[in-house]
């Protein structure tokens, strides 16, 4: 049986951007987040460089989805509300040549435990109703549903813009 590869979250580190930009560039990995595909090298970049900045004003905890010194996703702790609260909404984005892989189970279980060794309390999670991936990825990973966000996002494809609801889920850490 093949071995599987192991994925580790690695701090953000601008040498890992060739390797974003590969799969950055890719019009199905953005279908449905706010982002255009990259077009350029430098977007990637500037995506790291940015992480970096965020996470040292402690907006965020966000790390780079490490495996065999490759970069194939980020995810993070976004802090979206005071401290006081402890709780964040959590972010992430697995290239496509890593899904259907464990990497985001792994991932987001090293995720976990750093929320957990902060003293955070719920980790929550929204994301379009209709990224199913995103949504299966979520509810077999331990998040539960809270409920649908009617009409939160403004969407496009090619017959124009709509409203599509939001998924929203939250993992308590008892
Ligand atoms: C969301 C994401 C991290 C999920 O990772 P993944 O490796 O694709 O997840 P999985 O392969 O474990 O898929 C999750 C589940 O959804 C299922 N699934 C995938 N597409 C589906 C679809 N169109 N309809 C129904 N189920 C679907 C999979 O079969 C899997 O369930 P299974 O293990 O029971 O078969 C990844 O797709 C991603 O990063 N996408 C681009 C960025 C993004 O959308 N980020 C989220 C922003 S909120």
């Amino acid at each position: 049986m093949k071995p599987q590869a192991t994925f580790t979250l690695e701090y953000p580190d601008l040498n890992y951007a060739e390797d974003l930009f590969s799969y950055g560039k890719l019009p199905i990995f953005c279908e449905f987040i706010d982002a255009e595909p990259m077009i350029d090298i430098s977007q990637a970049r500037d995506f790291i460089q940015g992480l970096i900045d965020q996470n040292r004003r402690q907006e965020k905890d966000y790390y780079l989805v490490v495996s065999n010194r490759k970069c194939v996703g980020t995810m993070g702790l976004i802090y979206n509300r005071p401290a006081s609260h402890k709780s964040a909404l959590i972010g992430y984005g697995i290239s496509p040549f890593a899904w259907g892989t464990n990497a985001f189970e792994q991932a987001l279980g090293d995720l976990v435990s750093i929320a957990r060794s902060k003293g955070l309390i719920r980790l929550e999670a929204i994301t379009r109703n209709d990224n199913k991936s995103s949504v299966n990825a979520l509810l077999k990973n331990g998040f539960e549903t809270e409920g649908i966000l009617k009409s939160y996002y403004t969407a496009e494809d090619e017959d124009g813009i709509f409203r599509v609801d939001a998924h929203i889920s939250s993992m308590i850490l008892t």
